[in-house]
């Protein structure tokens, strides 16, 4: 690609639009404004999540400015929402003119604002690139094969991730190594996380919890709690494991839905599981450090749980993220009660697995994406 004039509009427009953007976002944001390399971030936030406990608190604790626009496209179908937020993106792309955009992640918001700047020949920088569930009933797998296919430039956190691009038809030279922007935020917070008592007392949880006696509990993946059956199953589990210690469950606004109808509350609370609102930054980071272990299906908690060393049950089938499983703390349950249960007693008997931090979750990610952006479109 031709390189643009050290004069040239140096704006990069930043996408985000759920809450796991935030995270990855935040530190990418402050090392273009202070590495003096003049790139200037220009924040789109496409609204995709928009509740104060989704959205504000984490603006708030990570130190992201105030989105330059909001697009405000709010829930919806999977295609409602994408051809929304394409819809409002357009005319920012007119307007502000960038040199580039830079997406994130793999939520609808990724794959729709990078197909949006792909057509107006504007190159399309994908951050946390060529991960792989290999189950194409996932929805974030379609977005993250798409917004990869239509990058020109592809950060990735693990170095596997290189080789599923390459298989797909990926130039090797537009891939860059550059680590996790996700525990650079988790390195930048721990020493500021709120204290898990200080959380339970602010939802006046009146339960004498010690530290490490606990275990967090997260769950919002379709594939668990949109189908009654199976969200039912989880939750007999869950009480289960509710009789062995308590269980912290912060609640994902799609699973408080799915877990009312289901009338399912009352029986959660009656067995130790202590129910809470979705949580801030600082909250959660605070109860995974003093969690026992950790269940669940985020793809962000496997990996935060792998650089914080708590082992971590993930109730999925499979993951994106290898590398947890191979060097970090995670294993992989799916959804058998008995497996779940198994795994639980081994953590609880043995400790659970010991695991290692991966090469480059070490903080520095986001001034190896900086650097790398600033050498390719102005060096
Ligand atoms: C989205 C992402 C998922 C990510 C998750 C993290 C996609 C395809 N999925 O899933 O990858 O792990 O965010 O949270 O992009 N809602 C609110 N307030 C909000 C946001 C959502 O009440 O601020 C409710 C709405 O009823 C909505 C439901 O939660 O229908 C689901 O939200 P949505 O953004 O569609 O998907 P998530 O399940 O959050």
């Amino acid at each position: 690609m031709e390189k643009q004039n050290n004069n040239a509009e140096k704006t990069l427009i930043c996408v985000v639009g759920a809450r796991p953007n935030f995270m990855k976002i935040a530190p990418i944001i402050k090392q273009l404004k202070n590495s003096g390399g003049g790139i200037r971030p220009y924040l789109v936030h496409t609204g995709q999540h928009y509740d104060q406990t989704m959205k504000d608190t984490f603006f708030e604790q990570l130190g992201i400015p105030e989105p330059d626009q909001d697009l405000g496209v709010g829930s919806g179908s999977h295609a409602v929402q994408t051809a929304n937020v394409m819809l409002r993106f357009e005319p920012v792309l007119d307007e502000v003119k960038p040199f580039a955009v830079l997406v994130v992640g793999d939520v609808n918001s990724t794959i729709a604002c990078g197909l949006v700047a792909v057509k107006k020949q504007i190159p399309v920088i994908h951050v946390e690139a060529g991960l792989r569930s290999f189950d194409r009933a996932m929805p974030e797998e379609i977005n993250r094969i798409l917004t990869d296919q239509l990058s020109d430039l592809l950060f990735t956190t693990e170095r596997d991730a290189a080789t599923n691009l390459i298989k797909e038809g990926i130039d090797p030279g537009r891939i860059h190594f550059a680590g996790n922007v996700m525990i650079d935020t988790l390195l930048a917070n721990c020493a500021q996380a709120t204290p898990f008592r200080t959380t339970l007392e602010r939802y006046q949880v009146n339960l004498a919890i010690e530290d490490k006696g606990f275990a967090l509990l997260t769950l919002h993946r379709p594939s668990n709690v949109d189908d009654a059956a199976t969200l039912s199953r989880l939750i007999q589990v869950i009480v289960k494991i509710g009789n062995r210690l308590p269980v912290i469950f912060p609640v994902h606004p799609r699973t408080q839905q799915k877990i009312r109808d289901a009338g399912l509350f009352d029986e959660l609370a009656a067995n130790n599981v202590i129910v809470l609102p979705p949580v801030a930054y600082l909250e959660i980071l605070g109860l995974m450090q003093s969690a026992r272990f950790v269940l669940t299906d985020s793809g962000g908690l496997q990996e935060e749980t792998t650089a914080l060393g708590v082992p971590c049950v993930t109730l999925r089938e499979n993951t994106e993220r290898p590398i947890t499983i191979s060097e970090g703390t995670n294993t992989i349950v799916g959804t058998d009660p008995d497996q779940i249960m198994a795994c639980v007693d081994d953590i609880l008997l043995g400790g659970g697995k010991a695991g290692r931090v991966p090469e480059y979750w070490d903080g520095h990610a986001a001034q190896r994406i900086v650097k790398t952006l600033e050498q390719y479109f102005f060096g």
